[in-house]
């Protein structure tokens, strides 16, 4: 894993940034896929202001609440139209967020995983992680072997994200995410994570033992998965010394 530490959400959010503009520039046809919540603002923010040409590429988000309406505006389709579609030229035929509506569930979500398939598959997948590990919804104990499916919500992710609902008890209990299968297909992983609450579930991703317990920690085995930092959420690394020297002394060819 590479961990890359900034001093700031901005500065580590510019690198991601910069990571995708790399990717979208060498590839136009790239297929991405996103993430919602407060983490990938930033990162979403900067690309925005990029000059970059989205007309080529494709999207998949991870993740999206059940029995929400599309329109509510907590919705992760409001989400990604307010914070990223709206600003971009990206063509809405080539955006894919999972249908918390849809009337068969396992249907929708075994047609979801063709569509990433026929797409050929996710060059970058944008993640965040929970406080309790997980990456998108796949809580504690999902198999890691997952694939897109129905997922029942921790009672820490409800309080969790009670902020943005106003209260806990209009926080869906369900939704609908990608496999942690299917997100180590991607053929490389950015993970995003800000301020001193992801750092136990951070520290412990990357530094302890590969578990279910810890859904983040699967990236171990993945390739090539990124890391993007602030100070907060490195501050229980053990080794953040080593992290630092190695993004120090990177080889000029090897940046993005
Ligand atoms: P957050 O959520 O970005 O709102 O902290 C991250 C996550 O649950 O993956």
């Amino acid at each position: 894993m590479e961990i890359i530490i900034q001093e700031t959400k901005e500065a580590a959010a510019d690198v991601a940034a910069r990571i995708i503009a790399g990717l979208l520039r060498k590839k136009p046809d790239a297929v991405l896929g996103l993430a919602t919540g407060s983490t990938p603002l930033p990162l979403y923010k900067r690309l925005i202001g990029m000059d970059l040409d989205w007309s080529g590429v494709t999207t998949f988000n991870l993740d999206e609440y059940i029995g929400l309406p599309r329109e509510h505006p907590q919705s992760y389709h409001s989400f990604m139209w307010e914070n990223l579609f709206h600003h971009i030229n990206i063509r809405p035929e080539n955006i894919h967020i999972p249908d918390g509506n849809a009337e068969d569930i396992p249907g929708f979500c075994g047609e979801y995983e063709k569509r990433i398939h026929n797409s050929g598959g996710i060059d970058l997948q944008v993640l965040g992680i929970g406080t309790d590990g997980h990456i998108g919804f796949n809580e504690p104990t999902s198999s890691l072997a997952s694939r897109t499916r129905i997922k029942t919500l921790t009672q820490q992710t409800i309080a969790d994200n009670a902020r943005f609902f106003g209260s806990e008890e209009d926080v869906p209990r369900h939704v609908i995410t990608m496999g942690i299968g299917t997100i180590m297909e991607a053929r490389q992983n950015l993970l995003l994570a800000f301020g001193e609450n992801k750092a136990q579930a951070f520290a412990e991703a990357v530094e302890g033992p590969i578990t279910s317990v810890n859904p983040a920690s699967i990236l171990q085995m993945h390739p090539v998965a990124k890391v993007c930092l602030d100070e907060g959420a490195a501050s229980r690394l053990q080794r953040a010394d080593y992290y630092r020297w190695v993004y120090d002394n990177k080889p000029v060819w090897q940046t993005f």
